[in-house]
């Protein structure tokens, strides 16, 4: 029944973008100065987990670098690297393509850049609220040439981060918002993952439109389940998806999502989670005395607040309710 079960993978950059144009030619727009040899506009891109954030920063990449051969690129991933010196570093190793001391100062590494940037690049940064210290999109900005694409969650998430000497000294061209894809849409990027992963004739449209109609708009979770599906028929030896098992694929699916998303958490996210998972629901004073026993370097409450708790609730492991006593967190009851 699988064809090729790499496209259904996070990273599988498909070949063509469903229901996404007005976001590609945003994008695709900010990076058109590069054609013309000049730097390209900074972008913010906003929206839920699973709305295309990423795979629209990428394709906007790809097409510029069909048009301009060459152009330095780069991608980050700001969960993983999260200092300030590690995105200058993974910044200056790509874009540069130079090999950077280990742990050199942060000057060094944005002199690396700029000696080795010989023509405008584009770096995207990926989950940019996860950053320790905003002033790193200063750091690029600084860098003759460069423009970046950030991705965040929310815009307010990200603007909190910023002081004001960034706001001030960049600015930023085009802000891009990503809402939750329509069950028709998702449907339709099923319907293209089928074409290129699965067997002709292995699943129907209206089981498509029935795993689009439980995942709320969140193509991630959709193309999972639809692999997940895949391999439950081919376990029970068919070779068509039917429709009984789509739920309990959905399910599955969800649970997989969560399962990746907590591997990436950061050790104060690792622990709040933790600390809901044990012992919620729990109002934030409770979560906090929690947290600062569990943690052996506990950060303030407001840091917390600023930055780690809405990325536990925008990845739909928590949730909160406001009550009398302010916010209570608890385990989210599903994944979407
Ligand atoms: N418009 C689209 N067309 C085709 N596939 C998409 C589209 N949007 C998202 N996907 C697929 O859905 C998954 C999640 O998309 P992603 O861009 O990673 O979401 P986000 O970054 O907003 O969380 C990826 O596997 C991606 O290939
Ligand atoms: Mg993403």
């Amino acid at each position: 029944m699988l064809r090729d079960a790499t496209v259904f993978e996070d990273e599988h950059l498909p070949r063509e973008i469903v229901g996404r144009n007005s976001q590609m030619n945003e994008v695709t727009d900010a990076l058109a100065p590069v054609e013309d040899g000049v730097r390209a506009e900074n972008c913010f891109l906003f929206g839920p987990s699973g709305a295309g954030k990423t795979t629209v920063a990428r394709a906007a990449v790809r097409e510029l670098r069909r048009e301009v051969l060459d152009v330095p690129t780069a991608y980050v991933n700001c969960w993983k690297d999260y200092t300030r010196s590690s995105v200058l570093e993974r910044a200056a190793n790509t874009l540069a393509d130079a090999a950077v001391p280990k742990n050199a100062p942060a000057r060094e590494l944005i002199d690396t850049l700029q000696d080795g940037l010989d023509s405008p690049g584009v770096v995207i940064l990926d989950e940019v609220d996860q950053l320790q210290d905003a002033d790193v999109l200063y750091d690029l900005h600084s860098v003759p040439g460069l423009a970046w694409i950030c991705i965040a969650n929310r815009e307010v998430d990200l603007l909190a981060r910023l002081d004001e000497r960034v706001h001030s000294r960049i600015s930023v061209g085009y802000r891009v918002q990503f809402d939750r894809y329509t069950v028709d849409t998702v449907t339709e990027i099923l319907d293209r993952r089928t074409a290129q992963g699965l067997e002709p004739g292995a699943v129907e449209r209206g089981t498509l439109e029935r795993i689009a109609e439980l995942v709320d708009g969140d193509a991630r979770q959709a193309i999972t389940a639809l692999r997940v599906a895949a391999r439950k028929s081919e376990r029970e030896g068919l070779s068509t998806i039917p429709p009984r098992l789509v739920d309990d694929a959905v399910l599955d699916a969800e649970a997989e999502v969560r399962r990746k998303t907590i591997s990436k958490l950061n050790d104060h996210q690792r622990v709040l989670y933790e600390c809901v998972e044990e012992h919620g629901p729990l109002i934030q004073k409770a979560l906090y005395d929690r947290y600062q026993r569990a943690h052996p370097d506990p950060i303030t409450l407001r840091a917390l607040r600023k930055n780690h708790l809405p990325k536990l609730e925008h990845y739909n492991l928590i949730e909160t309710e406001r009550g009398g006593e302010g916010k209570t967190y608890r385990l989210a009851s599903r994944t979407g």
